[in-house]
């Protein structure tokens, strides 16, 4: 499977410098040539239109951080799948454990925007993950079945669908799992994934939370960690290109 590298930007950069640092990820991956592996930028929304022009014919993806799951109508403040997409988006990560912490987003929730996002041909980022709390109470394999089961789309396969484990303690913590920790989730994950559908293997499962160049390689290269989501480190072009190359 081919590893997918994805920078979540957060609520980060102006303009200037989203568009100088997507450039920069675009130049590398096209000099690179034929490179092995999928690399993703999810800018806040209203860079999204301007990256779009930066990375215009390069293979770099264009994704959003978040979306409404409705159609057309009065949701001020809201931004729809459908605008999305024809802003340039190929993902949307949906179900963030920010959104689900500081807005409330739910299971069901992410669900129907999962779903919103698929049905305009991109692809959704479910993402998962445990409270520190619930890892200590061993309670980390329940969680992650419960979320996932709840947040699932109802139509899925490797195309449309990629799964971030993001262990909520971990994100901007500096703070990772052990190698085996994370094993243990993503077998989890893929297992439950397969019982879901029959066309589950190719669905990518991507480990996010306090990835950086020191510890990409040993991580990514866990069995069942198909790449990474990672934000902090992602805003640093360096930081961000020797997380890529560590998948080769
Ligand atoms: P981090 O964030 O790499 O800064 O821990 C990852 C994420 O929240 O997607």
């Amino acid at each position: 499977m081919k590893p997918l590298l994805a920078a979540n930007w957060k609520m980060n950069l102006l303009r200037s410098e989203a568009e100088a640092l997507a450039a920069e990820v675009g130049q590398h991956v096209v000099e690179y040539g034929d490179i092995n592996f999928d690399v993703l930028v999810c800018p806040p929304f209203i860079h999204i239109a301007a990256i779009n022009e930066i990375l215009a014919g390069s293979p770099v993806a264009l994704g959003a951080q978040n979306v409404n799951q409705n159609g057309f109508g009065a949701h001020t403040g809201e931004v729809n799948s459908e605008m999305l997409k024809q802003s340039g988006c190929s993902y949307v990560i949906v179900g963030h454990s920010e959104r689900r912490a500081n807005h409330s987003e739910t299971d069901e929730l992410t669900r129907l925007k999962a779903e919103s996002v698929i049905s305009f041909g991109m692809t959704a980022i479910v993402c998962l993950g445990e409270t520190l709390a619930e890892r200590e109470e061993k309670k980390t394999l329940q969680c992650i079945s419960k979320q996932l089961s709840g947040s699932l789309p109802s139509q899925f396969n490797g195309q449309n669908l990629v799964i971030a484990y993001e262990p909520v303690w971990a994100i901007g913590s500096g703070l990772t799992p052990n190698l085996s920790q994370i094993e243990e989730v993503h077998s989890e994950i893929r297992s439950q994934l397969n019982k879901y559908s029959n066309d589950a293997n190719d669905v990518r499962i991507l480990y996010g939370g306090s990835v950086n160049p020191a510890n990409s390689k040993t991580i990514l290269s866990v069995k069942n960690v198909d790449g990474g989501l990672i934000g902090g480190a992602s805003l640093n072009f360096n930081d961000f290109w020797t997380i890529c190359l560590s998948v080769l």
